[in-house]
């Protein structure tokens, strides 16, 4: 099917480079001249795990290109995926919806009869009934829009777009939803389910499901805040309640909490959505999951207040500064928001990431970059460990040897091995257990 993806960052690039592979014709729309010019020359502009090989696969087979704008060969495309970015705005919770508009707009001018837009981004419920209507008038015909979120994570997006748990549409038409089959027939085949929706729920899907992880995540953070006054123990609370099915091991991992371009913004985009609904007071209790999300970040300033006292010209080394592990954005990163926290306070803060430093460029100079662990553990009295990258886990304590003279350590995710860093002769504070020596 010839089709065009219509933005290009985390969620657009990777469904571009996911629907070539799947054998269709695709066009990739960036008016943004950066990121398109790293794409047509093979490069993706952020590091997504397996993603460049598979983009210069895709290229070299011709079935992908890139381009700045709407023009013949676009307009010509049968289905189109809005996959642009809905931001928190700078002033409120509310989602900012303006640059779906614009591309939506755009789109409009060019658009076929017969065409079918099926919208990606996170937008606030109702909004996809206001981009039918607006696109409509700009057509001059009744556009023919669904709504068909995406629940791809950083780290696995590709093997998430190509092997997705579900295939979520929302549709006002049976067109619409049999284009949107045909365009996932080789996910189907696999056995993935297709559920189709009304527009609302679809667009509602993705929301409450963000909601319902960032709460799982709070929840045993809240639990964790508990156990550190009770002596009880998270990881261990964790493992025990997830042995019930109904409630299942995964994303009860606490630690420093959720970052990300996603989780949050979500949480309070639903909120303020809601607030103009009149029913605020149904997810008021969001306004606590992103309450308990933030006070662990104070936690771990906190921590490094009581041990350190003051905190001026004291060298700290932060481990991990990408919001997880296998990304490199540093959108709404709790542990760089510990480490500049850190830094106002006075401290001489280095930073270490396997990734992300060519992300941070040269914003927040006062952060100094380890070039290597070793550099950055140099004379420092503390190492922070707020992202659990693979090579951090398996860090052996004897490989710092003498530069961390303090030997204190605060393991922000729950990864290190207690008792051989203890038996190392180190302190180690785990965020939620009483494993403190
Ligand atoms: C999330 C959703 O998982 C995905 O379905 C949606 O499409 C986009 O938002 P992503 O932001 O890539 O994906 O990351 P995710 O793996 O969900 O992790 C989000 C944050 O939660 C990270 O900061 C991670 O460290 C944190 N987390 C996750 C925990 O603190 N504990 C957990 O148990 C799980």
């Amino acid at each position: 099917m010839k089709i065009s993806v219509i933005g290009l960052g985390y969620l657009g690039a990777t469904h571009a480079v996911a629907m070539a592979k799947l054998g269709h014709e695709v066009i990739g729309i960036e008016p943004d001249e950066s990121r398109l010019s790293a794409l047509q020359s093979g490069k993706v502009p952020f590091f997504e795990p397996g993603l460049e090989e598979a983009l210069l696969e895709v290229q070299k087979s011709g079935t992908l290109t890139f381009q700045s704008a709407h023009d013949e060969a676009s307009a010509a495309c049968e289905l189109h995926f809005l996959c642009v970015g809905t931001p928190q705005l700078a002033d409120s919770n509310a989602a900012d919806t303006s640059h779906v508009f614009a591309a939506a707009s755009e789109l409009a001018a060019f658009i076929s009869l017969d065409a079918v837009v099926a919208g990606k981004s996170t937008v606030p419920v109702g909004t996809a009934q206001q981009l039918k209507d607006e696109m409509s008038k700009i057509a001059g015909f009744e556009v023919n829009l669904a709504w068909n979120p995406e629940f791809l994570r950083e780290g696995t997006a590709l093997e998430d777009s190509l092997k997705p748990d579900r295939i979520v549409v929302g549709t006002w038409d049976r067109e619409a939803e049999s284009k949107l089959r045909e365009v996932y027939q080789p996910i189907l085949e696999t056995g993935t389910p297709f559920i189709s929706l009304d527009v609302p729920t679809a667009e509602l899907v993705k929301v409450a499901a963000n909601s319902f992880l960032a709460t799982k995540i709070s929840f045993i953070n809240a639990m964790a805040e508990v156990a550190e006054v009770s002596g009880a123990d998270t990881v261990a609370l964790a493992e025990a309640i997830g042995f019930d099915e109904r409630i299942g091991k995964k994303f009860l991992r606490n630690g420093v909490g959720f970052g990300g371009g996603c989780l949050p913004k979500d949480i309070r985009a639903f909120i303020a959505r809601a607030e103009e609904l009149g029913v605020g007071s149904a997810v008021d209790f969001l306004k606590d999951i992103d309450e308990v999300n933030l006070r662990r970040r104070d936690r771990v300033v906190e921590l490094a207040r009581q041990d350190l006292k003051d905190l001026r010209d004291k060298r700290i080394l932060v481990l991990g500064i990408s919001f997880k592990p296998d990304s490199d954005d540093l959108r709404d990163s709790p542990s760089l928001d510990v480490a500049l926290r850190l830094s106002a306070l006075g401290a001489k803060v280095a930073v270490h990431d396997p990734m992300a430093l060519g992300a941070l460029g040269d914003r927040h100079p006062e952060l100094e970059r380890a070039k290597d662990i070793e550099a950055g553990a140099k004379d420092a009295e503390l190492i922070f460990l707020g992202t659990e990258w693979s090579e951090y886990k398996s860090i052996e304590p004897a490989s710092f040897g003498d530069l961390v003279a303090n030997k204190l350590i605060i393991d922000g995710r729950n990864v290190l091995d207690v008792v051989s860093w203890q038996a190392a002769g180190w302190r180690l504070i785990a965020l939620g257990r009483n494993v403190h020596n």
